[in-house]
């Protein structure tokens, strides 16, 4: 977690900066603060503070806005309380630097260096930089080595020297850097998201590699301290999509955005009435031989899996397990010859995954990936990687990754069921054309938002609610649950109709409001019991279903909203949209910053 940014150039260094830091405030919202270096003359100095990067602009309104070189940071708190002293930038000595990460063995550093006295904050990041000080001579590579090899644990930093005015150097393990030249100036960034308005190209900073921004470029020197070249990549995100383009919050703008995150991530991989993956360079073998798939992730994509898995078992009658990432490699997961792990991630750079992937892979599993930003760390780490191209993410609350997520799983179980022969031509067509339908079913939804709005009602007052389903349905009532939870803060329960009444039906009293997800139409009459069963203990019903089961559900139409008729198969999509407005409808009109919910951060970069 935590973003950091870095800028030399002819713009307004301290403008560069908190723009951009602002652009990474997903990655954390504790704390913000920037040292701007202003030139030969003067060290670096910080302005620091708790709270958002709006805060940090009002106590810096009247610094200067030129300088030489300059490091920002937004923090999401691990090692210390969120406090002015803990955030970053931290200095000691001739250091100021910023770190996105976590330092494992900072307490035992802090011992063998004898830093007690010097540290003025409770932080792991204040050590390496006392410890950098320390091993500074002059030669700042040296120091940034030498620092490096002492620590334990993950790390990006930034770095500014007081007696090198005009350069900016940069080392990192695991949290990623991306560096960039620009027309204006050098930058590096924890994300490319932060750099988009600025450069066309980036590139990430490989792994105990260092870096140097100077007026000059960009040097990047190897472990043998020979120069490498820098892997540009393009960015090819329309970053016109960037800003919030008139919604209150970025999340109802992703939500809006779901239709062409789908059209773009599905189309590439559809290509005369069939479904192909040679561009990624995926061997049909893949999908061929292996006997089980397990789908490794966590949260949002996790639940994306899940859905994964019931289309595989559905489409193609291959085993799948979903793990939860953070999980895996604690489980002694079984892995035979031939399994194949799908990593699935937005970021690309959740701690937890990377860690599953490394242990599959050691264990001798192949990993495929669906990540949405490109040549993220988990990408990298795969031996194939499928993008999904639902564009940059902002909102904390995940949206039109998950449904771009998905729908690469419709598309993985069509394939591997067409690679094993299961599935006719024209039985392959009919799913095919239903799922490039899906976007005009996402636009259907949409446009009746007003009335998901309306619904949200019976969560205002609730600290409770629980969402029942069977199937596919439960599936992705998890992720409504979960999205409700961390935007509005309700505890939410998704519960599979049938197990409610083994225990959580104890729960259900008058007035507590209870959602119904119906579209599985093997599964409605059951459904139908199990409403009945929560309605006759007083709960305060949601019903979600299609025309055609909701003249058997006895629920009245104000509470009801009609999903538009599609397959069984493919009902996910309308669902997952519905889910996504009622979460964010209900913390809007509670008041609450929806982008940013407390204690949360968008990238997940430790365990
Ligand atoms: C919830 C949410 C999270 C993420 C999870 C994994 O809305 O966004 O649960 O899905 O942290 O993140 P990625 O997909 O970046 O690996």
């Amino acid at each position: 977690m935590c973003g950091i940014i870095g800028y030399i150039g002819k713009r307004s260094t301290k403008e560069i900066l908190l723009d951009s830091l602002e652009l990474l405030e997903y990655r954390g919202y504790d704390s913000a603060g920037i040292a701007l270096f202003p030139g030969e003359a003067d060290a670096p100095f910080v302005k620091k503070v708790a709270g958002r990067v709006s805060k940090l602009r009002e106590i810096t309104a009247g610094d200067t806005e030129e300088a030489c070189a300059g490091i920002g940071h937004t923090r999401w708190a691990t090692h210390g309380g969120v406090s002015d002293a803990n955030a970053h930038p931290h200095n000691q000595g001739r250091v100021t630097l910023v770190h996105n990460g976590i330092i494992e063995n900072y307490k035992e550093l802090i011992k063998e260096y004898n830093l007690k006295d010097k540290l003025v904050s409770e932080t792991d990041t204040e050590v390496a930089a006392a410890i950098m000080d320390h091993f500074y001579d002059g030669d700042a590579e040296k120091a940034i080595r030498s620092t490096i090899s002492v620590l334990k644990g993950t790390f990006a930093f930034a770095v500014l020297f007081a007696d090198q005015p005009g350069k900016i150097y940069a080392a990192r393990n695991v949290s990623p850097i991306v560096v960039a030249m620009t027309e204006h100036g050098a930058m590096l960034a924890s994300d490319v998201a932060a750099l988009g308005v600025h450069a066309k190209e980036y590139a990430f900073l490989p792994e105990y590699h260092i870096a140097c921004l100077s007026s000059k470029g960009i040097v990047v020197h190897d472990e043998k301290k020979h120069e490498v070249p820098l892997q540009l990549m393009t960015i090819d995100w329309d970053t016109s999509r960037g800003g919030k383009g008139g919604y209150a919050f970025y999340m109802e703008k992703e939500i809006h955005e779901q239709p062409d995150a789908i059209r773009d991530t599905i189309m590439p991989h559809i290509v005369d009435g069939r479904t192909t993956f040679t561009a990624e360079g995926i061997p049909h073998s893949l999908f061929r031989e292996n006997q089980n798939i397990i789908v490794i992730a966590c949260g949002t994509a996790m639940h994306a899996g899940l859905i994964g898995q019931q289309l595989f078992h559905t489409l193609a009658n291959i085993h799948t397990d979903v793990a939860v990432a953070s999980e895996f490699t604690y489980t002694n997961p079984v892995i035979k010859p031939g399994t194949l792990v799908i990593a699935v991630s937005q970021s690309g750079e959740t701690i937890d995954t990377l860690e599953a992937i490394k242990y599959a892979k050691k264990r001798g599993a192949k990993v495929l990936s669906i990540v949405n930003v490109k040549g993220s760390t988990i990408a990298d780490n795969s031996d194939y990687c499928i993008y999904t191209q639902a564009g940059p993410e902002i909102a904390v609350a995940s949206t039109k990754a998950f449904t771009s997520q998905i729908s690469i799983f419709y598309l993985l179980a069509i394939h591997t069921a067409r690679l094993n022969g299961m599935l006719e031509p024209e039985e392959m067509k009919a799913y095919l054309d239903e799922l490039m339908t899906v976007p005009d079913a996402i636009e259907e939804i949409l446009e009746k938002k007003e009335f998901v709005k309306k619904m949200t009602n019976k969560f205002l007052h609730a600290d409770n609610a629980f969402m029942i389903g069977r199937g596919l349905d439960y599936s992705l009532l998890l992720e409504g649950s979960l999205k409700l939870k961390e935007i509005s803060y309700v505890h939410s329960e998704a519960y599979a109709s049938g197990e409610l009444k083994h225990g959580t039906i104890a729960l259900i009293t008058d007035g507590v409001p209870v959602v119904a997800l119906v579209t599985q139409s093997l599964l409605a009459s059951k459904e139908y019991s199990n409403i009945r069963e929560v309605q006759s203990r007083g709960a305060s019903m949601i019903l979600i279903t299609k025309e055609s089961l909701y003249k058997d559900m006895n629920i009245p139409e104000d509470d009801t909203f009609i999903l538009p008729e599609m397959s069984d198969m493919f009902m996910p999509f309308p669902a997952a949209v519905v889910m996504q407005l009622i979460a964010y409808y209900t913390s809007y009109t509670k008041g609450f910053d929806v982008d940013k919910p407390r204690n949360l951060a968008k990238v997940v970069t430790v365990e």
